[in-house]
């Protein structure tokens, strides 16, 4: 319920403005050729452009940890506002916009604050960008755009980062959610998904054999040893996982096929199989 009526004031913010939006269009086909200067809500290739308020970014980036080692992209990056702040934190990134007019005023407004050594804008579909270099996501769209992009986050290096302004991402429980304060309208929230590693499938445990099932970060299965089999459950934070079989509780890493740590203060390991 609290999504469609996300959508639908999404949806709002856009056809309040679409006069206002005729209007200025108007004007700027006009002889006197101002500068473009966006409106919210006029219309992009799949949606809208509605900005991220500035205090929603900063706890966006927050959530996500961001560090100068990073690299940042935003998917949508309307007046290039996500790659821009992430810049200012130190962060180099690049910001995929369809609209040429936002990708050059994005230029302009990182010359002016001094990063363009950092901050990059290219023209494209947000669908066909390769956001492989990425080790942080600032985005802000609408969820089934979202669902649309959620197998290329999951192919991202596990514990990457996504932030998001407002919408989640359908059927991928939320790691942190947190309220930015101030100047910020309805889009004060900011949610992370950190990008879990792949386990899902049989793995040699010790004698015994551990069977997963995974959905997204979350994890069920089956640990079988000396003929008994138990149900687990258990979680994963990037690379790290936990899971519990009765009254042990694993606590390990993954690395690749192989995955190593701890249970009852003894080592475990297990390898793909
Ligand atoms: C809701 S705005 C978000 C802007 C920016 N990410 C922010 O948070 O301030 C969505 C942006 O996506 C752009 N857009 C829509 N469809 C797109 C597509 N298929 N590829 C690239 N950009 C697109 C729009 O032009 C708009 O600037």
């Amino acid at each position: 319920m609290i999504t469609v009526r996300r959508v639908i004031e999404f949806a709002a913010a856009l056809s309040v403005v679409a006069l206002a939006f005729h209007a200025g269009a108007q004007e700027a086909s006009g002889a006197s050729k101002k500068p473009f200067e966006p409106v919210p809500g006029m219309p992009g290739k799949d949606s809208v452009w509605v900005p991220t308020p500035f205090v929603t970014l900063e706890k966006m980036y927050d959530l996500a940890k961001l560090t100068k080692n990073d690299f940042v992209m935003d998917l949508g990056s309307g007046d290039g506002r996500a790659i821009i702040v992430a810049a200012k934190r130190g962060a180099p990134g690049l910001g995929i916009e369809w609209n040429q007019d936002l990708v050059d005023l994005s230029n302009k407004l990182a010359a002016q604050a001094g990063v363009s050594h950092l901050a990059k804008f290219e023209r494209g579909d947000m669908f066909a960008a390769d956001i492989s270099k990425a080790s942080v996501l600032g985005l802000f769209m609408l969820p089934d755009q979202l669902a649309k992009l959620t197998p290329k986050f999951l192919a991202m290096k596990p514990g990457s980062r996504i932030a998001v302004n407002g919408f989640g991402i359908p059927g991928w429980t939320i790691d942190q959610t947190e309220k930015a304060t101030g100047d910020c309208g309805s889009w004060c929230t900011a949610h992370l998904y950190i990008v879990p590693a792949p386990v899902a499938g049989t793995w040699r445990l010790g004698d015994g054999e551990l069977a997963l099932t995974q959905s997204f970060q979350m994890l069920t299965g089956t640990l079988t040893a000396g003929g008994k089999s138990m149900p687990i459950t258990g979680r994963l934070n990037g690379e790290e996982i936990t899971f519990t079989a009765g009254d042990a509780q694993y606590n390990g890493r993954v690395a690749g096929n192989s995955m190593s740590g701890q249970v009852g203060g003894k080592p475990w390991s297990a390898t793909k199989k």
